[in-house]
């Protein structure tokens, strides 16, 4: 496996082209943003830990039954996945109040959702990522109602496992943030599953073990994902 041009760079990643042109690699960073790229900052090996962390649990869904875009993980920093056509729908699932829906609906962190609650959000960083509903999808035409069934049942499939997993090792599941892309016409779960894109909860103290401690200031950022990475236990250097 060859790694080819850089074809893009995100906040936390970079992709880059390989010598099969229906797979890519996607390379890890240690910068963090947050507030859409207005704080900046760097979070020592978290592309390393995110690397372990997102293999592992593509791993799992996988196993599960889930259609993701991994294909395995190639080195400490980097996985090799299937290339998509990004559906540039954000699909957030929450479990506990916290972050954005605390402040929309002016409840207080920590309230336990009587059902895990489903939100869209359009990927357009100019725009901030709005909110936005299935009506304002077939406006935008940016996936059919077949299209966003999938990606909602998935995401609420991802939910029933990841949750499962994560209370065995003491975690509560806060929230997450899934992006999904097209491959061959087929719907697969892309992007990554980390702390940067979830919110877990420490189950007995309710710590945050998360990015909300570099989006909020509140230090040990780093041990945080380290403990992530221990209790899950995604490999760090890669076994194949
Ligand atoms: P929110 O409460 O800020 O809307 O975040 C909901 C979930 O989505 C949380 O687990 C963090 C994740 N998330 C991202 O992955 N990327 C983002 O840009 C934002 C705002 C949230
Ligand atoms: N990914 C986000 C950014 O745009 C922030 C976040 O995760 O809160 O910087």
């Amino acid at each position: 496996m060859k790694k080819g041009e850089l074809v893009y760079e995100g906040k936390a990643k970079q992709v880059y082209l390989t010598d099969n042109p229906d797979e890519v690699l996607v390379w890890f960073k240690d910068d963090a943003t947050a507030f859409n790229g207005e704080k900046k900052g760097t979070i020592q090996s978290k592309g390393i830990m995110n690397n372990a962390i997102s293999s592992f649990f593509f791993e799992l869904l996988s196993s599960k039954g889930v259609s993701t875009h991994f294909i395995r993980k190639i080195d400490e920093r980097s996985m090799l996945v299937r290339r998509l056509s990004i559906v540039p729908i954000e699909v957030v699932v929450r479990n506990i109040s916290a972050g954005s829906l605390a402040k929309r609906l002016g409840w207080e962190e920590g309230r336990k959702l009587p059902h895990p609650v489903v939100e869209l959000y359009y990927k357009d960083d100019a725009l901030g990522d709005p909110l936005i509903n299935r009506s304002h999808v077939k406006a935008l035409g940016i996936a059919t109602p077949e299209q966003l069934n999938t990606l909602e049942d998935t995401a609420l499939k991802v939910n029933e496992i990841l949750m499962e997993f994560l209370a065995a090792k003491n975690l509560l599941l806060v929230d997450f943030k899934l992006e999904f892309g097209t491959h061959r016409g087929e719907i697969l779960l892309g992007d990554e599953i980390s702390p940067d894109t979830c919110r877990f909860w420490d189950a007995m103290t309710n710590e945050k073990l998360d990015k909300d401690r570099f989006r909020r200031d509140m230090g040990d950022v780093e041990a945080a994902y380290q403990e992530i990475l221990k209790r899950v236990g995604g490999e760090l250097v890669c076994s194949r």
